[in-house]
């Protein structure tokens, strides 16, 4: 197994491990998925090496019980996806990504 796919292994196992834990942890009681809408990049932006880009969204109407307060920011190309920010709160609007 080269390193890059035991590194994409383990980041899967990563993730289901914090959604296990999400899901025994969540009580039952009726919450929403918040995905803001991203303002910046849009279809069509193209980034360059080594620039820095502010990612921003728009938070004026989240739902009253929003079960994801935080996210992540990934960099995808193709099936390679790179974790560009820890846990962001999604109220924080933006975020320098580089
Ligand atoms: C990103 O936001 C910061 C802080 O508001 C600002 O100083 C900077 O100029 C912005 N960068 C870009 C590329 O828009
Ligand atoms: C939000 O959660 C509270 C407490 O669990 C609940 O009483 C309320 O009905 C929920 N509101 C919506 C819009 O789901």
């Amino acid at each position: 197994m080269s390193s890059r796919t035991s590194s994409l292994l383990l980041f899967v196992l990563a993730f289901f491990g914090v959604f296990l834990q999400l899901a025994t942890a969540a009580p039952l009681e009726t919450r929403d998925v918040y995905a803001p809408p991203v303002l910046y990049p849009h279809a069509g932006t193209v980034w360059y090496t080594g620039q820095t880009h502010n990612v921003s969204w728009d938070v004026s109407s989240p739902p009253v019980n929003i079960t994801n307060k935080v996210g992540l920011i990934y960099l995808r190309k193709g099936v390679t996806s790179t974790p560009r920010k820890p846990l962001l709160h999604f109220s924080s609007r933006m975020v320098q990504v580089r």
